[in-house]
């Protein structure tokens, strides 16, 4: 495998509306993100992925884009934009943004001078497509819930919408439109941008049959998946975006990918790949439910371990993943991935400590360094994102009683992660001045910044820690490119693998009892140096136990160890 500039950088998740709010108006903006570059440096980032921060009417918060070439106000100014650049660079530091090019909005002038001519040139950067008998073209449904297909007003067409309405797809089928992508694109990484994470791609190539198929709920709709599933050839544009744009930047992409052909791993994320890394959605995936979040699976442990362990050996000769627990679309990983009895600060210690050391570019996600949590509502109207609301419906529809839907997105909720980063335990979380635009995790009080700063066993600081581990000059090759080896994979609730440096011969064992009894391991060789441990360090294993090579693990203890 060729060695790439950001093969050994940690990542660092940005959602700019919650993160912080530096003119009081309840939304957080590029100052804030400024004022927090400090923060990051100290915590170990390298790489920062914010989320959307283009002009946006904000239905799917700002993944619906009216411009791509200028910044939401709310967020601030193109000169705060540059000047957030010029400081990232200072401290060595990248800036990543979303770019979002399966749709736009629809209040983007692309579509709007569609909607003023449905026959003329714009449309066809679109998918307008007559109907069928008076119907829609196909029974695809929206990822948002709802037909994928809306009426184009006074003719007899619909145009396409795998999201929301108000995100009509962009036709990539039409060269202008590709070269209008690439230009934008390229006008980005000209300022000195380090590179994209790059939403919803799967999406981009249609099967221009659009077919129906046998529905697979009571509206008669099938999931829009099914279409995107029958589509070949989606490797053609993505080598051309690649070769159009971000190769000649050496920029750093990561893709969000979903249903890929599992046979176009390779060309994804090799060597030569479409994208310098992709997400692994595996254990999300797991999840899943065939109907909605109603019937989302809760995850199990040895499922969750074994998905992981095989996404990691199959990346072993092709390249890299990123690793995540949470992003700005699903529950907090504390509240998904840990069991009552460890859903403390320990337990999130464990969970950090084997998300991080995998083979792979680690991505946080804000507040998670804090170990923030799933955040209760009463109502479903204090819920703001766009897919609880129909989730909340279809759950209703399913026949579950209010009560039970609203559990499902306690438990499902986009909304989980979007709520206002907590730095303080003052008013709003520090967040803002004013009144947040999304309410406040009512737990700001007992985990928050500012407390974990002064604390000296707090989760921040073992993030840190960890992160420092994870880069540390005499262990970075092996956390970067050593082996992934599985480790004492028939222990009931043990999470532990190797890394292995080939050509040096270091091998660090990391090593993590999620269970509730303790565990004991025999290690097959002597051990140099504990490196971590999440315990307090009278609480770590003993010096004779480790001596007799054998180390026991309490209930959501976890080590690193140097064999
Ligand atoms: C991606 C984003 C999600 C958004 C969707 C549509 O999945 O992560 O937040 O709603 O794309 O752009």
């Amino acid at each position: 495998m060729q060695k790439k500039w950001w093969n050994d950088k940690v990542a660092y998740q940005i959602y700019p509306k919650s993160f912080c709010d530096t003119n009081g108006d309840g939304i957080g903006d590029l100052r804030g993100v400024i004022s927090k570059l400090d923060y990051l440096k100290e915590l170990g980032i390298d790489i920062v992925w914010l989320s959307p921060i283009y002009q946006s009417p904000f239905v799917d918060q700002g993944y619906d884009i009216s411009d791509y070439y200028k910044i939401a106000e709310e967020f601030g100014t193109m000169e705060e934009f540059d000047e957030l650049l010029a400081e990232a660079k200072k401290r060595d530091m990248y800036i990543v943004m979303d770019l979002v090019v399966n749709h736009c909005s629809d209040k983007h002038e692309w579509f709007q001078k569609a909607l003023e001519d449905p026959d003329g040139e714009y449309a066809d950067y679109f998918y307008f497509v007559k109907g069928k008998d008076g119907k829609a073209p196909s029974n695809a449904r929206g990822y948002f819930g709802g037909s994928a297909w809306e009426p184009v007003p006074g003719t007899d067409k619909y145009y396409l919408h795998m999201f929301a309405k108000e995100q009509p797809d962009l036709n990539w089928e039409n060269p202008t439109v590709r070269q209008k992508i690439y230009e934008m694109v390229n006008w980005w990484l000209d300022k000195g941008l380090a590179g994209f994470r790059i939403d919803a791609i799967i999406n981009i190539k249609k099967d221009l049959a659009f077919p129906s198929f046998e529905p697979d709920g009571p509206d008669g709709l099938v999931s829009g998946v099914k279409m995107i599933e029958s589509a070949q050839g989606i490797g053609e544009f993505l080598e051309e975006l690649k070769q159009e744009t971000f190769e000649k930047y050496d920029a750093f992409t990561v893709g969000e990918v979903f249903n890929m052909k599992e046979e176009e791993l390779a060309e994804f994320v090799g060597d030569d790949g479409h994208f310098s890394t992709m997400f692994d959605f595996s254990a999300h995936e797991l999840t899943f439910g065939e109907h909605g979040w109603y019937d989302a699976k809760p995850i199990e442990f040895n499922s969750w371990k074994d998905i992981i362990f095989t996404s990691q050996k199959k990346m072993e000769n092709v390249g890299f993943l990123a690793n995540i627990i949470e992003n700005h679309d699903e529950p907090r990983g504390a509240s998904r991935y840990l069991q009552e009895h460890a859903q403390n600060d320990k337990g999130k210690k464990m969970l950090a400590t084997t998300s991080v050391l995998l083979r792979g570019i680690p991505f946080l996600f804000q507040g998670q360094e804090i170990g923030m949590t799933n955040c209760k509502r009463e109502h479903i109207s204090e819920y703001n994102d766009i897919n609880t609301i129909d989730q909340y419906q279809v759950a209703l529809e399913a026949g579950l009683s209010e009560e039970e839907a609203l559990k499902c997105c306690y438990e499902n909720s986009r909304d989980n992660a979007r709520t206002p980063m907590q730095w303080s335990d003052g008013d709003n979380a520090g967040f803002t001045t004013g009144t947040p635009w999304l309410a406040v995790n009512a737990n700001y009080k007992q985990i928050n910044v500012a407390e974990q700063e002064n604390r000296e066993d707090s989760v921040l600081n073992y993030y840190r820690e960890l992160i420092a581990l994870r880069k540390k000059e005499e262990y970075k090759d092996t956390f970067t490119y050593g082996e992934f080896v599985p480790a004492y994979e028939t222990e009931k609730d043990l999470f532990a693998y190797m890394r292995v440096d080939k050509e040096s011969g270091q091998k660090i064992l990391i090593a993590a009892n999620f269970g509730k009894e303790p565990c004991t391991i025999t290690l097959e060789d002597g051990v140099k140096q504990v490196l971590l441990s999440n315990l307090a360090k009278e609480e770590m294993v003993s010096g004779e136990a480790v001596k007799n090579h054998k180390i026991t693990l309490e209930s959501c203890e976890s080590v690193v160890i140097l064999l």
